[in-house]
């Protein structure tokens, strides 16, 4: 434990707090990922994703929303969040980013902060565009009210603090920073990998890059086919954000029970959770005790070992990627269900959610819902029924 609060202080003291951030880093691990697993030269297409990226969304001191993104974010907010910590007179603060969040989440947003390293799980690497505790359906973005909701409860169980005592402004100018780091991460591995793909960057012969034609360059503006691909690239990305509060899954009321049906609706649930159907057994261990082994590890993690087929645990193997900033893959482990301790809510609208849609980013899967019972879904009671019995492990009894 004093090892995080040294690295916390440390942190304090280096990444500091008044100090001007001239830009975000390049996406190096991406850089890498790409270049492994299309075996090409990737260093144009970070340097040009980079340069594209911060013509659009500007820098750490210096924000900028593309036009499109003011409809998911406020240039207002996110000038409070952003650069180096001060007050104005007023008592406005700003640099709320790096007062309270960089230390784990990285300047970038990388969820490589200077106090990352020991944490399991690591600090959200918000460039992926992918979140965990969210109402919405599985592959949807959060709503602004998931991200707030996440800040000011924190994530129990994990390194995530609780910033409830943070003025309720402040944390939403944090929420616009979180969206701002997750849109501008994402359009720029987008735009990376879309250069390599789609623009012919990175063709090589002898190992040397070949130049792009100007018209097949990524540019944040103009008539060219570069400049579509970025377009594109940024609508997508927008566009999945502003969709966000049409995809929160719907939760149909569960019937009101009390005495002998609640404790039938329990046993129901008892025996889906250790059924074929939804097998919740096979990875959280019988009464969900959290002892069945399962070694897998999360999206964020796999993306530059198992699935370029590395060994996460072998250092030779991650090397190169630890060098070029990436933590080392941790594994997704299934959790104990029997200490009610939810990282996500443990009130009975999202313990339905997250039965039905799984957690994205991990392995645990969603279920299918089905009108009647079918042999292959659950019905809604049957989920409510699941609901209860994961309530009914909780020693202290059900959140609401
Ligand atoms: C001490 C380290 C630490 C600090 C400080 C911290 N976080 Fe986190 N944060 C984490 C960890 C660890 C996770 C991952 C939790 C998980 O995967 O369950 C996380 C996850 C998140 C998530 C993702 C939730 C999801 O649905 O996937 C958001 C959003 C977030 N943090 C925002 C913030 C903001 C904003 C701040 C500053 C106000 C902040 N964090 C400060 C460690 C930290
Ligand atoms: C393939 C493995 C797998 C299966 C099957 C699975 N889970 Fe999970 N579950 C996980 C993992 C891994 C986590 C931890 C995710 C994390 O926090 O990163 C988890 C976490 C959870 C959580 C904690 C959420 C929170 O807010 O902290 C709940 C509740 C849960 N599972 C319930 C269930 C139920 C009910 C089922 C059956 C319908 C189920 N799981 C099936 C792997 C699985």
């Amino acid at each position: 434990m004093w090892r995080l609060f040294f690295l916390l202080w440390f942190a304090g003291v280096f990444v500091g707090c008044d100090h001007p951030v001239v830009s975000f880093a390049p996406n190096e691990v991406f850089s890498l990922t790409l270049a492994k697993s299309r075996s090409v030269v990737t260093d144009a297409a970070k340097a040009d994703a980079a340069a594209v990226t911060e013509e659009l969304f500007g820098t750490p001191d210096v924000p900028r929303v593309p036009p499109s993104a003011a409809a998911v974010i406020s240039l207002d907010r996110l000038v409070r969040a952003a650069g180096p910590v001060s007050s104005e007179k007023d008592g406005t603060h700003l640099g709320l980013y790096r007062e309270h969040c960089v230390t784990c989440h990285g300047v970038s947003g990388g969820g490589a902060g200077p106090a990352s390293l020991y944490q399991k799980p690591h600090p959200r690497n918000f460039r992926h565009g992918v979140f965990k505790w969210k109402s919405t359906e599985r592959s949807a973005k959060p709503t602004r009210d998931d991200l707030r909701s996440i800040v000011q409860h924190g994530a129990p169980g994990s390194a995530m603090p609780s910033f409830a005592a943070v003025e309720p402004d402040d944390i939403d100018a944090l929420v616009d920073y979180v969206m701002y780091l997750s849109l501008r991460g994402e359009f720029e591995r987008r735009s990376m990998a879309a250069a390599i793909d789609d623009l012919g960057y990175g063709e090589s012969e002898n190992g040397e890059e070949e130049q792009v034609a100007a018209d097949l360059r990524l540019a944040a503006s103009g008539e060219t086919d570069g400049a579509e691909v970025v377009a594109e690239v940024l609508d997508r990305v927008v566009g999945d954000w502003i969709a966000a509060p049409e995809q929160v899954v719907a939760v149909t009321d569960p019937d009101s029970l009390g005495g002998e049906s609640l404790a039938e609706s329990i046993a129901r649930g008892n025996e889906i959770f250790h059924g074929k159907i939804a097998n919740c057994v096979g990875c959280h261990g019988p009464g969900g005790n959290g002892e069945a082994v399962l070694v897998d590890f999360d999206d964020w993690g796999k993306e530059y070992s198992t699935r370029l087929g590395l060994t996460p645990s072998d250092r030779d193997d991650m090397r190169p990627f630890r060098k070029a900033g990436a933590l080392p893959p941790r594994p997704a482990e299934p959790r104990n269900l029997t200490q009610g301790v939810y990282r996500g809510g443990g009130d009975g609208a999202t313990l339905y959610r997250r039965i039905r849609e799984g957690i994205a980013g991990t392995p645990m899967p969603g279920i299918e819902l089905v009108a009647e019972e079918d042999g292959r879904g659950l019905t809604s009671d049957q989920v409510w029924d699941l609901v209860r019995y994961l309530q009914s492990l909780d020693p202290d009894g059900p959140s609401t």
